[in-house]
């Protein structure tokens, strides 16, 4: 279609052109997000866009309540449901080195207590880079296929996988009843290959990577899109057993190739240190001539019994690790340096790059960490790139190794050009102008704008709808924005409470406006809603953390919780917190502040930001109004009940022969124990061995109950 230049265009004309771009433009978004198939180039589809914006701006009154200008981000995919995993898809630790693989084994060891060197087998595999599936299979029938999501539900793709062929829909009669396997989808290089020279003859927009075509076919909600791509599975785990069919991870994957999946034939039983690289070696060197995209090698302790003793830490078994290949890297130019404002103030340098491909995806920003960092100078003082500072103009090395934040690590100085200057690092904060300061054994500066600095109010509204915090669905990085910056008083979202609010401060006519202006549309605005109270009642753990108290990350919300109980008991018990005075030999503090440091992980400088946070009346005015609209749920001990330790808080002491100190806090942790680490009143029970000192001492004098560590097993129900 011809289109009419602006010159020749009368308002009626621009009334009608905006309604065809409005049209057209949301065709093409549909394309592209809902059917990953686009059919214009983002370029081509850009300029429909400006051309868009051009006419609203000569004819602002013609402005559509459904212009493509106002809409934000992508309609979320739906149709899926959700699945809960019946045990929890958790991801891996990761090594980078020989000796990170080192002490990997040395601490899966340390933690099984004695045991002879070279005794304990690992497994060595590929780890495949694609998207982890849980199969559940009942009755020897495929009943669910999931996605990881966010570890604890995923989402129901079952139709979608009933299409691949190497996943088998039965399992044979000596399979369990209840059975799951986990394992990787993917797309194989060739069928990714393939798929793309198609889409290019087809003169459609091709895939970047096989990763993200495998995700979007995966995700389609036409099983028959998804069927037209060839998707491979690998099976390697496996979750909700009713019985345990083998001893092994190997005996595992053995069973998985006799019901039927595809095992990754690189997969190895070691024991030694020594072995395990020469098998990662010997697997970096076959890589490129793979048909599958691997980013590293995953071991696993190889006998279950074991597994199970090591356990998990927060989101990680202890019991496995990933051993990543190097680093990809590519060259660039560094066109300018942008300082971004965190929820604690903190001042992130970020590079804004040509973009560029490294390893598969197309970077456009990368980290700079902090001032000393542009400057050529490590964290100890040291120099780093021997002194090489990093310049605007700098043709640059970017750096991307697995899913963290691409970095740049080097300058080509040949490349320099001859009037660049040394980068200045602003001390201000860039948004709310507040001077910035940098503590004594810290390299970041940080904003000192606190309460006042909008970015850092933005940031931590968005850290506390984010996955691992209040998990709100619907508010993302632009609808946050937008609700912060709203004028209308009654659509502003604030602190915390004003998204609680949100709903009934909305009158009909702003619902309109939220509808149209928004591009939500008055479904997805529903399901913001439904979304927001859905956590009017959330874990106590997840609340803490979605605080954004400096120093409370994720573990040490859920030590609170745990501590703690309640959030009554948490919130009066650190209000009544005094730390130690300074310089007063002796003062250990009132008993609120014992308590508070007498939980695991939760030292000095967490208590004090803690208590910090607390002593803010700000901070508590936030809370309070937040407190009016939402329950945090009194946090349940993770193990079931009867266990004769549940909820009592141990001590461990002296040195123990038959586990680790960690396999014991690990283990009173599975008993619903807490443990502490010091005795006071509120111990209830120390478990000594042999060398037991002061902490003997105390628990003697304080009538405390002492058993060794047989008794312990024995009480446990282990011995
Ligand atoms: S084992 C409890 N084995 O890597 C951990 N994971 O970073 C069970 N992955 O979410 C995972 N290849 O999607 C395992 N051979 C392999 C793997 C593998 C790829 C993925 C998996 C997991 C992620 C963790």
């Amino acid at each position: 279609m011809s289109e009419i230049s602006f010159d020749q265009m009368s308002e009626q004309d621009a009334a009608l052109e905006l309604e065809r771009l409005a049209k057209l433009i949301a065709y093409h978004d549909e394309r592209y997000h809902g059917k990953d198939q686009p059919e214009i180039s983002d370029a081509d589809y850009d300029a429909l866009k400006r051309r868009n914006e051009a006419i609203e701006k000569l004819y602002p009154q013609l402005i559509r309540a459904d212009s493509p200008s106002r809409k934000i981000g992508s309609v979320p995919a739906a149709g899926f449901t959700q699945v809960t995993h019946a045990r929890a898809m958790l991801s891996l630790d990761n090594a980078f080195s020989d000796e990170d693989v080192g002490d990997f084994v040395g601490s899966v060891y340390r933690f099984l207590g004695r045991l002879p060197d070279n005794s304990i087998a690992f497994t060595a595999e590929p780890k495949i880079d694609g998207l982890s599936l849980s199969l559940r299979y009942e009755g020897r029938k495929l009943v669910t296929a999931a996605t990881r999501g966010d570890g604890t539900t995923g989402e129901n793709v079952t139709a979608n996988i009933l299409t691949i062929k190497e996943i088998p829909q039965t399992l044979p009669a000596s399979a369990p009843d209840i059975v799951e396997v986990r394992g990787e989808v993917y797309m194989a290089k060739s069928d990714f290959l393939a798929l793309n020279e198609q889409m290019a003859a087809e003169g459609k927009q091709t895939y970047v990577n096989p990763r993200n075509t495998a995700a979007g076919s995966l995700r389609q909600l036409d099983p028959k899109v998804t069927a037209s791509r060839k998707l491979r599975f690998f099976a390697y785990a496996c979750g909700e057993m009713s019985v345990m069919p083998a001893q092994t991870q190997s005996g595992m994957v053995t069973l998985f190739q006799e019901w039927g999946f595809c095992t990754n034939p690189l997969t190895k039983r070691l024991t030694s240190i020594e072995a395990i690289i020469a098998h990662y070696n010997h697997i970096g060197l076959e890589r490129a001539q793979l048909d599958y995209d691997i980013d590293g090698v995953v071991y696993k302790v190889d006998d279950l019994k074991l597994q199970e003793r090591l356990g998990f830490r927060s989101r990680s078994p202890r019991w496995a690790i990933a051993h990543k290949f190097p680093a990809e890297q590519a060259t660039t130019i560094l066109r300018g340096i942008d300082i971004q404002v965190g929820r604690t103030g903190v001042l992130t340098p970020v590079a804004r790059l040509t973009p560029i491909t490294v390893g598969g995806v197309v970077v456009t920003n990368a980290t700079l960490h902090n001032e000393d960092y542009i400057k050529g100078i490590g964290q100890k003082g040291e120099p780093l790139r021997e002194g090489r500072d990093i310049r605007i103009g700098d043709t640059v090395i970017v750096q991307r190794a697995g899913d963290v934040i691409p970095q740049i690590v080097d300058v080509v100085l040949s490349e320099r050009p001859s009037d660049s200057v040394p980068f200045e690092f602003e001390h201000q904060c860039p948004v709310c102008k507040s001077h910035a300061v940098r503590e004594e054994g810290e390299a970041a500066w940080r904003c000192t704008g606190g309460l006042i600095c909008e970015a850092q109010a933005v940031e931590r509204i968005r850290h506390f709808v984010s996955r691992n915090a209040f998990d709100i669905e619907g508010l993302g990085e632009k609808q946050v924005e937008f609700f912060f910056h709203a004028e209308d008083k009654n659509l502003k979202i604030r602190t915390p409470a004003d998204i609680f609010t949100l709903e009934k401060r909305q009158s009909q006519s702003l619902l309109k406006k939220l509808e149209h202006i928004e591009g939500f549309g008055a479904v997805s605005v529903k399901k913001l809603y439904a979304a927001i109270n859905e956590r009017r009642e959330i874990a106590l753990s997840r609340f803490l953390f979605g605080l954004g108290i400096r120093h409370v990350g994720e573990v040490s919300a859920k030590r609170i919780a745990r501590g703690y109980g309640s959030y009554q008991a948490f919130a009066e018990s650190v209000k009544a917190a005094q730390a130690p005075r300074e310089g007063v030999k002796g003062d250990k503090g009132n008993e609120a502040w014992q308590e508070l440091t007498n939980i695991e992980g939760i030292g000095q400088i967490v208590a004090e930001a803690i208590v910090e946070f607390y002593h803010e009346p700000h901070n508590i005015e936030v809370l309070d109004a937040l407190l009016a609209e939402v329950t945090p749920l009194d946090e349940a001990a993770p193990v079931a009940s009867g266990s004769p330790v549940e909820g009592k808080v141990i001590v461990f002491t002296g040195s123990l022969e038959k586990m680790s100190r960690d396999e014991a806090k690990a283990m009173a942790d599975r008993y619903g124990a807490k443990v502490a680490g010091s005795v006071s009143k509120k111990t209830d029970l120390v478990v000594a061995g042999p060398g037991a000192g002061s902490k003997l001492a105390k628990a003697q004098e304080l009538g405390i109950e002492v058993i060794d560590e047989d008794a312990w097993f024995v009480l446990v129900g282990e011995a």
